[in-house]
């Protein structure tokens, strides 16, 4: 029997969307990157300027702004189409100065309900794979599946290095990895759906493997007829 839902969580940088892209793809499922939501709000409160530490007002711009995804509309190794009110923002979200706030913004309790309630309708349909911080924990605690991906801090800042190099962006490594221990920090220590893999939860270490051999680890844990 294959799952109605799979959670995948874990942190920045360790292959989530990579891998639960080709997850969705090989079964046949609708991806959600909850990530990309996140970054989507952020988005537009840099774009309405809207201070990332302003709760109230975030929490009224996340209810306010649709965010749509769905499958890729243009062929340019995007994995999803992100609209934000109609406009395509797919790599834009993806832009440095959104990293350095999106933290701040998904921290904040009022956005986080806009949010989950996307999610949970979507994951309603089932078939779906979902991807994020507080899948397994918080948005759809009764997966049938949950993962947890992990990798090192300095695996994942080498892996960010070699993506940024790819389009055309030269950053040291060392600034990186600072950033992403920093994301770590703020991710594991809110007081709201933390990043934490549920008690439930199988955990997959992707030091040192491919996408490939990452890909076919969490596959097999899928594929196991109970996990729960
Ligand atoms: O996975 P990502 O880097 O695109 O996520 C962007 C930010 O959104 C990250 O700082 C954590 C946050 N996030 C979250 O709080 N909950 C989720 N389910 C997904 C992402």
């Amino acid at each position: 029997m294959r799952p109605r839902t799979i959670a995948i969580d874990g942190p920045a940088g360790a292959g989530k969307s990579t891998i639960g892209a080709l997850v969705a793809e090989r079964l046949g499922y609708l991806f959600l990157d909850t990530g990309a939501m996140y970054r989507a709000v952020a988005l537009a409160a840099l774009d309405r300027g809207v201070d990332p530490d302003a709760a109230p007002a975030l929490e009224k711009l996340a209810q306010e702004i649709r965010i749509t995804i769905g499958p890729p509309t243009v062929r340019d190794g995007r994995a999803y189409t992100v609209l934000l009110d109609g406009k395509d923002v797919t790599w834009e979200i993806r832009d440095a100065r959104i990293d350095r706030v999106v933290s701040q913004v998904a921290r904040v309790p009022g956005v986080r309900e806009a949010m989950l309630e996307q999610q949970r309708g979507l994951a309603a349909r089932g078939r779906v794979v979902m991807v994020g911080r507080d899948i397994g924990t918080v948005v759809l605690p009764d997966a049938e599946r949950k993962i947890f991906l992990t990798a090192s801090a300095a695996e994942r800042a080498r892996r960010r290095e070699e993506e940024l190099a790819a389009r055309g962006e030269q950053r040291p490594r060392q600034e990186l990895l600072h950033e992403i221990l920093r994301r770590d920090q703020l991710d594991s220590e809110r007081p709201v759906a933390p990043l934490r893999a549920a008690d439930d939860a199988i955990v997959v270490e992707t030091d040192g493997q491919s996408v490939g051999q990452a890909l076919d680890r969490v596959l097999s844990v899928i594929a196991r007829s109970s996990q729960r």
